[in-house]
């Protein structure tokens, strides 16, 4: 087993551990289903095919369309079998790579993802997903892509460890991404993992200690040690850069969130051009 694939076996097993802003809130949903309901009102396909960029459950079980038929791509075997909701979802889950989709050219009405980008590290790695979902987004197609986004200017380390112990912070994963974006570097390096990791231990060396503080599970604090010693990195772009990924789409509408961190996880809705 690689130890990417290890990664993805481990975040399987935590997943229920997991929440937002990692995983999209109650508010990102109906924003999505409330653009699909719009786009259909104005001409999009009656029973639409869909492809979902991973098994994001939230998404899979929301209120598509009648008819959707929908198919889910992620190249993780585990998260399917351990995350894939398969009797809430109106279609099916593959194992297949975002690069490289096993779907026909303009065959796909709409287009869903969940912080997608942020696994992708690279310039040529965005431009080649970009281009994936282009070639099989059918004319009209609607695109919703939820972007994890770092500030223009990056917070210090201190400051984000300083609010964690001040009681600052809502919960535990809303201070991992905060800590991810402090350390992240120019967009083709992005963040390690396994550094995100070392400033955490740095910062907490007695994690019981925090979560008596703090009032933490152990167990939601323990899922950053998925994170220790692995090489896999993430990209948190800034919100011009996420927009500069879409090209081939034109971006039509954003959503801001209020939960907390919302500010750095925007959805925008694209139509090809
Ligand atoms: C949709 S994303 C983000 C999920 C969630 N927001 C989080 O961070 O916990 C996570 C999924 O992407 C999948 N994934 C990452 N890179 C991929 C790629 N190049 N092709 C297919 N699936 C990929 C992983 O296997 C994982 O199931």
């Amino acid at each position: 087993m690689t130890a990417q694939s290890d990664h993805w076996s481990q975040h399987a097993r935590q997943w229920s551990l997991i929440g937002p802003p990692l995983r999209p809130a109650a508010a990102d949903i109906r924003w999505i289903e409330t653009r699909i309901r719009d786009w259909q009102r104005q001409g999009g396909a009656v029973m639409p095919r869909a492809l979902l960029c991973g098994v994001t459950p939230e998404i899979a079980g929301m209120r598509w369309p009648t008819g959707t038929r929908l198919v889910a791509v992620d190249h993780s075997r585990p998260m399917i079998a351990g995350v894939w909701p398969a009797a809430a979802a109106p279609g099916i889950a593959v194992c297949g790579d975002w690069l490289s989709l096993p779907l026909a050219d303009a065959s796909q009405q709409l287009l869903v993802g969940d912080g997608c980008h942020s696994l992708l590290v690279g310039r040529d790695r965005h431009a080649a997903f970009t281009r994936e979902l282009r070639r099989v987004a059918a004319p009209g197609a609607l695109l919703l892509m939820r972007h994890f986004t770092r500030p223009e200017a990056a917070e210090p380390v201190a400051a984000v460890v300083d609010d964690l112990w001040r009681g600052r912070i809502g919960n535990f994963h809303v201070f991992k991404w905060r800590l991810a974006m402090a350390l992240h570097g120019t967009p083709e390096q992005g963040v390690r993992l396994g550094d995100i990791w070392n400033a955490w231990r740095e910062a907490v060396p007695d994690p019981e200690v925090l979560a008596a503080q703090l009032g933490w599970r152990t167990d939601v604090i323990a899922t950053i040690d998925n994170y220790r010693d692995v090489d896999t990195r993430y990209t948190f772009p800034t919100r011009a850069e996420a927009r500069g990924f879409a090209a081939g789409f034109d971006v039509v509408a954003e959503h801001l969130p209020d939960y907390e961190l919302g500010e750095r996880c925007p959805t925008l809705a694209m139509r090809p051009r």
